[in-house]
């Protein structure tokens, strides 16, 4: 006979109520489980239940799993810091942390197309979608950020980027703006560190956006009209614009600043992120986080991933 719910539930339901030492419900669920049913398994389930959360993994391929450690606690931002050697995008901090494996490609490029194939998958069901899933099951729709920080020459090395995401992008997975419209797609790629304004500026259309000054987007030195088209994100350091060490009270002037900055932000669409936050003690960290998120900042900038998705 066929494991079904409705099978499990009347076998449950004839056994003698003397039986029963655990609710009726717990041993259908076990009979469930054990059983390998069809109705059991969810589709999608690569992300299942995971909720994405407004945090920002800082330096993500320190961890021993980059990308995926970060998706198991939903967070919805990632940082690869790359730098291009003999025509090749390496990832890591440092030189000395360069290996031949740990590439752009391997550790970000193929993952996602892996991760998005399987969340977005061809079928009678799907045959007349449009859009793109995202990585999240939960929230098909949230994108996952994925900084680029160039730490070579940004004018070279922004070529070989885009060539590099080609894979995402002729699958359609990349958020794009192209004939005046901003098109969100699973993967929406920032570059920050070296990454060369003008170049960016100039693309189009345009699926490498610009991690935008977030003390500067009022300077009109800059020449730059600031809007999410653009730069869907603006940074800063935290330390030189704030200041505040979380031990103490927060003075009104640096107050003022978080809301000044996130309000030169807001005003334009454009979310507002705060790196170099401390990071210890962790009351202190705690007690910056709180001030950040209270006063508008969008994204939490993380090295304890455990420690920021149950923040
Ligand atoms: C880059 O190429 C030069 C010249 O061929 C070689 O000496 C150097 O070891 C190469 N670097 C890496 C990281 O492969
Ligand atoms: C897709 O569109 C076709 C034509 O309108 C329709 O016959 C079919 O039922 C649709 N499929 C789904 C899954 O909605
Ligand atoms: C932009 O518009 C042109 C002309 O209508 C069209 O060929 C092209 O595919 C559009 N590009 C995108 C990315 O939508
Ligand atoms: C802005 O434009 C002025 C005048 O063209 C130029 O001198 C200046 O270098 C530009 N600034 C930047 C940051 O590009
Ligand atoms: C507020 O921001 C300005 C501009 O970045 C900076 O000069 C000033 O020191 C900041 N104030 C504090 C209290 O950090
Ligand atoms: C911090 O603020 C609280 C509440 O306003 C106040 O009672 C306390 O004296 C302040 N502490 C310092 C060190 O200024």
């Amino acid at each position: 006979m066929k494991t079904t719910f409705l099978n499990v539930l009347i076998a449950i339901s004839a056994l003698p109520a003397r039986v029963l030492a655990k609710p009726g419900v717990d041993q259908a669920i076990a009979q469930l489980e054990s059983s390998n049913s069809k109705l059991l398994q969810y589709p999608t389930q690569f992300t299942q239940g995971i909720m994405p959360k407004a945090i920002h993994s800082h330096n993500d391929y320190w961890r021993d799993v980059p990308l995926l450690t970060a998706l198991s606690f939903g967070v919805a931002s990632v940082e690869a810091d790359v730098w291009l050697i003999n025509g090749t995008l390496f990832v890591g901090h440092e030189t000395g942390a360069l290996t031949e494996d740990r590439t752009f490609d391997s550790l970000y490029v193929q993952p996602l197309l892996q991760i998005l194939h399987m969340q977005n998958p061809k079928d009678g069901f799907t045959a007349n979608d449009t859009g793109v899933n995202g990585v999240f099951d939960t929230s098909g729709g949230t994108p996952l950020q994925l900084l680029v920080d160039i730490k070579t020459d940004g004018v070279e090395a922004l070529p070989f980027i885009l060539k590099a995401l080609q894979p995402l992008r002729a699958a359609g997975y990349l958020t794009t703006f192209a004939n005046e419209t901003l098109t969100q797609s699973a993967v929406t790629v920032v570059g920050t560190g070296n990454s060369p304004l003008e170049q960016v500026k100039a693309l189009s259309p345009r699926d490498y956006f610009f991690d935008a000054p977030l003390t500067q987007l009022t300077d009109p030195s800059l020449n730059t009209t600031w809007d999410p088209t653009l730069s869907p994100l603006a940074s800063t350091d935290y330390e030189t614009a704030v200041g505040w060490s979380g031990i103490g009270n927060v003075t009104d002037e640096q107050v003022a600043n978080i809301t000044q900055f996130v309000g030169d932000a807001h005003g334009r669409g454009i979310a507002a992120r705060f790196w170099d936050t401390p990071a210890w003690p962790i009351y202190a960290r705690d007690n910056v986080w709180r001030a950040l998120l209270e006063n508008g900042a969008d994204w939490l900038n993380a090295d304890d991933l455990a420690a920021a998705s149950s923040f």
